[in-house]
């Protein structure tokens, strides 16, 4: 009895085998198997949408207006890309949870642009930890948890805004005051490094106030208030950037002194507010051309998340010295209306 049972059960399944030969379809039957969902792509096919965060440290200043700008562009132009903007209006812990937040989303990659590199270095780990690939742009992280760091050579940057004062101020040199961007980003303590280079070939070129401006154009103005009042001998502003030489340059006119001295900037954005017009329009004699990696950026995420490439560590973005020589000429060439 068991026999046949046995014999009867082997020869039901051979005949169900035939059939299933005989229809040409090899694939278990729906009773055998749980059938394949549609909508399930099979696991080899390569993801087509990604997720990017972008934590900006301050969307309040124009060249960080640009940035985003330029990273909303380059993005458009891949489909599979869907990029979600932070704003952490200069407080650090408040990019600290736009951070959090991003990981917690399980973004495919981070862009962040961070405030100070002290306070925000954990996160960024974190991230990169989780195994979100974490590109750095524009202002460094401590140690090297993040797949690649784009950004300008500040340090070069502030090495020749030094030697061009050396060479205006000549022989007799003169008096520097230098309105600093803000203490904990790295950019602050390189541009101040490399100028220190710069003007060290001109014993006579001596800065006489140093003070930060949290790269803020009123702050600047505030800042250069007290310094013109506490120097009555000034021939060079050095700004961290050009909200800062802008900044300098109002309280400078406000008090009737403007033209005592000569203001040098850095960002050269090519926007009708931007260093490059205020070279051509006289107020700003120097400014250089500090690249905000946007589109590098979005370049990098394409080359990391659709062609499986590995990234460079460090990505150094070239400059321009701009003067009233080629002011012009580089508005244009940067698309400037
Ligand atoms: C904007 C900005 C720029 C400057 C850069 C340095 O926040 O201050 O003007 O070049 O950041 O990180």
């Amino acid at each position: 009895m068991k026999n046949l049972r046995r014999a009867l059960l082997i020869l039901l399944a051979l005949s169900m085998l035939l059939t299933m030969v005989a229809c040409g379809n090899n694939t278990p039957a729906a009773s055998t198997a749980p059938e394949e969902k549609k909508d399930t792509p099979p696991a080899a096919e390569p993801k087509k949408e990604f997720l990017i965060g972008m934590s900006q440290c301050n969307l309040g200043e124009p060249w960080r207006v640009a940035m985003n700008d330029q990273i909303a562009a380059a993005a458009a132009q891949y489909p599979e890309f869907k990029v979600v903007f932070s704003d952490a209006a200069q407080d650090n812990s408040k990019q600290v949870a736009d951070v959090e937040n991003f990981i917690q989303q399980k973004v495919d990659l981070l862009i962040i642009s961070p405030n100070e590199a002290k306070p925000l270095t954990a996160v960024v780990k974190k991230a990169y930890d989780a195994g979100i690939p974490v590109i750095v742009l524009d202002r460094k992280v401590e140690g090297d948890a993040y797949t690649s760091f784009i950004g300008g050579d500040n340090k070069l940057i502030g090495k020749k805004a030094g030697e061009y004062v050396a060479k205006v101020l000549g022989e007799k040199g003169g008096n520097v005051v230098e309105v600093k961007g803000l203490e904990g980003a790295t950019p602050q303590q390189e541009r101040h490094d490399g100028f220190l280079e710069g003007i060290a070939s001109n014993p006579n070129v001596k800065i006489i106030a140093s003070q930060n401006c949290d790269w803020l154009r009123d702050k600047a103005i505030t800042v250069m208030e007290a310094m013109l009042q506490a120097n009555k001998d000034i021939d060079v502003v050095y700004g961290h950037n050009d909200p800062a030489a802008e900044g300098a340059y109002i309280a400078a006119k406000n008090a009737g002194r403007e033209k005592e001295m000569i203001y040098i900037g850095i960002d050269a954005l090519p926007t009708p507010d931007g260093g490059i017009k205020s070279v051509m329009e006289g107020r700003i004699s120097a400014t250089y051309v500090y690249p905000t990696g946007g589109k590098d950026a979005i370049e990098s995420a394409y080359r990391l998340l659709v062609k499986g490439e590995t990234l460079e560590k460090n990505v150094t973005l070239g400059t321009i010295e701009v003067t009233k020589d080629n002011a012009a000429e580089i508005y244009k060439q940067f698309g400037g209306k």
